[in-house]
């Protein structure tokens, strides 16, 4: 193949992904004036944005004006388990009020509270209603905002194009290989920097909230250019699945839904979650219905119901009462927001939900509890990133939204996924401008871009091989079976040895016909992303003995102390295997560690 006759694009920065942290980021990019290209594996607005549908939470204090900055830190850090990076989670706390608000500029249409301010609602770990938001439709509409925003700014936008490889020059970002995927036909962007907003792995299970866009495409490509991954431990099962019809199983029910005073219940009616309250939550969690009622109807000092514990205590919670015989007749919990709230009152507050059950599961949300369980929602580790620029540790390399790593630490509190694309998309924005100011275009290798496209094109040259869908099957049911909500040694060690086998179908997987419109040749394309994440969530899930946030070992219960003084790190190593260290972290910064330890009071009184 000659290399000259592959399409060539130009552009100083390149953002990968289209979601809300994608367009933001370029957005960012190309109002500092730079020629900025943006790819999107699908169609624009399609993008796990629109799964968070709950809310944005920043601490804007409409609602309650209790809140402030410091308390939406403290509940950051107490939802990650203290393992968050600590500057991350302050650039986050702080900034995200200011992103909403340019968000409302740019023409998102907020809910509103009667006295006309952006409206927050409640939601799981977070002290007060932090969570602005558009009925349950919010990721929906900050992207038709970004959307329309992004394209008045000139940038270019590559759909259906799927990024393959980076193109290294001497160790630094010199562009990227990808691939149109309607026509199969490969393009070289030539770019001095790389920004990776490719959202997470979720596909890589049997059950989750992503669509089939999110096969680790970033976690692959950074890690094969030589990137460090962090903390793929953490991954974090939302508890709130739909569990029926199974061709909607794992489809995501809002945690709006408890945040609007939906309570969980098991097969025999009860409130099961007053069982499961965590020490570390014990003051501010209602431990009876009474006061949790009280809570419900307004009384601001009540404690909170414990339906609006973090994700990870709900979704073992719910795993529990399955396990013991209590689950509903799919295997997960009932959800009730019927017997609570009149039908006006759940059709104007939650009408995707409404429509979401009538259309899929034929059930009225206004009249009968839904059925819901656990589903693989949302990666807290990824790429790893500098917290003041989103740099990774490839030269010309920036990751910003859920494939980056750190800012959620254990686990994620809800809503903080569409604060963190907004507030670190802006930063990587920034943080890739003041790199390529700096640096000349890097010469693209020949040799490389060759390699990466004999690479990609190989499946469709083998006379036969595995179907990848069957494959991309037995790696998803390895990882629900074995690197589910529930770990242990055993089960991880077999899941990295099933790993081992599925790689080497990989290797001779067979895609049928031409290139054009072929989704088998693309489902091959995706197992080489796909199974670099699954073996670094399965090898970094075996290293971590404890149990903490999203991480849960059945052979070694509870928090150590000694888990909160490193962070797994995985790399290449020169022979092409996957690495795994411990590295220390960093001591907690005075002034933040004073914050995240402080009484609440004390947050409250110092406003502002
Ligand atoms: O439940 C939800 O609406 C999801 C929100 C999130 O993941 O942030």
């Amino acid at each position: 193949m000659d290399i000259k006759e592959i399409q060539t694009i130009d552009h100083d920065v390149l953002v990968v992904g289209a979601g809300g942290a994608g367009i933001r980021a370029a957005i960012e990019c190309a109002q500092l004036g730079l020629n900025t290209g943006m790819i999107s594996k699908s169609l624009l607005g399609k993008a796990h944005t629109v799964m968070a549908e709950g809310g944005a939470a920043a601490a804007m204090g409409n609602v309650d004006k209790r809140d402030n900055w410091k308390i939406h830190f403290r509940d950051t850090m107490r939802g990650g388990k203290f393992l968050n990076q600590w500057r991350m989670a302050e650039l986050h706390a702080q900034q995200a009020p200011d992103r909403v608000r340019e968000l409302e500029e740019w023409g998102a249409v907020f809910d509103r509270t009667p006295d006309g301010l952006i409206n927050q609602r409640n939601f799981g770990g977070h002290r007060y209603p932090r969570l602005a938001h558009v009925g349950d439709r919010t990721g929906l509409e900050i992207i038709r905002t970004l959307q329309d925003f992004c394209i008045h700014k000139g940038i270019a936008t590559h759909m259906e194009c799927t990024g393959l490889d980076l193109l290294l020059d001497s160790g630094r970002v010199a562009g990227l290989v990808g691939y149109w995927r309607e026509t199969g036909r490969f393009v070289i962007f030539r770019t001095k920097a790389v920004i990776f907003a490719t959202g997470g792995g979720g596909r890589a299970w049997q059950v989750t909230s992503n669509s089939w866009e999110y096969t680790g495409d970033g976690l692959g490509m950074a890690y094969r250019a030589g990137a460090e991954l962090m903390d793929l431990e953490f991954t974090q099962f939302h508890p709130t699945g739909m569990m029926w019809p199974p061709s909607v199983k794992g489809t995501l029910v809002t945690e709006g839904v408890r945040g609007e005073g939906g309570v969980l219940l098991n097969n025999k009616g009860e409130r099961f979650m007053f069982k499961y309250i965590p020490q570390r939550f014990a003051a501010e969690t209602a431990d009876t219905i009474e006061e949790a009622e009280r809570w419900v109807k307004g009384d601001k000092n009540a404690r909170r119901p414990p339906e609006l514990l973090t994700r990870d205590v709900v979704a073992r919670a719910i795993k529990k009462e399955v396990e013991e015989g209590r689950g509903s007749p799919h295997g997960g919990a009932f959800l009730d927001i019927a017997s609570r709230r009149p039908a006006d009152f759940i059709k104007k507050k939650l009408p995707s939900m409404y429509h979401q059950f009538k259309e899929l599961a034929e059930v009225d949300i206004t009249k009968e509890p839904m059925e819901v369980g656990p589903t693989l929602h949302y990666f807290m580790g990824g790429i790893r990133v500098d917290a003041d620029t989103q740099a990774t540790t490839v030269p010309g390399l920036f990751a910003c939204g859920e494939c980056s790593a750190g800012m959620h630490g254990a686990n994620r509190l809800g809503g903080n996924s569409l604060s963190d694309l907004l507030v670190f998309g802006k930063l990587a924005g920034i943080g890739a401008r003041d790199y390529v100011k700096n640096v000349s275009q890097g010469k693209i290798d020949e040799g490389q871009a060759t390699a990466v496209i004999r690479n990609a094109t190989a499946p469709l040259n083998r006379e036969e091989g595995p179907n990848p869908y069957t494959v991309q099957e037995d790696l998803q049911k390895t990882m629900q079976q074995l690197v589910g909500l529930i770990r242990s040694a055993a089960e991880l060690q077999k899941a990295l040895s099933e790993i081992e086998r599925i790689k080497k179908d990989i290797e001779k997987v067979k895609a049928h016909a031409a290139p054009q419109y072929n989704p088998g040749w693309n489902a091959a394309i995706d197992l080489n992303n796909l199974i670099v994440t699954a073996q670094a969530v399965a090898m970094a899930a075996l290293a971590r003995e404890e149990s903490r946030g999203g991480h849960t070992r059945i052979d070694f219960e509870g928090e150590r102390e000694e888990g909160l003084t490193y962070n797994v790190i995985l790399n290449k190593d020169p022979n092409g295997k996957m690495q795994l260290r411990k590295e220390p972290r960093q001591t907690p910064p005075k002034h933040l560690a004073d914050i995240a330890y402080a009484k609440i009071e004390d947050l409250e009184r110092q406003n502002g």
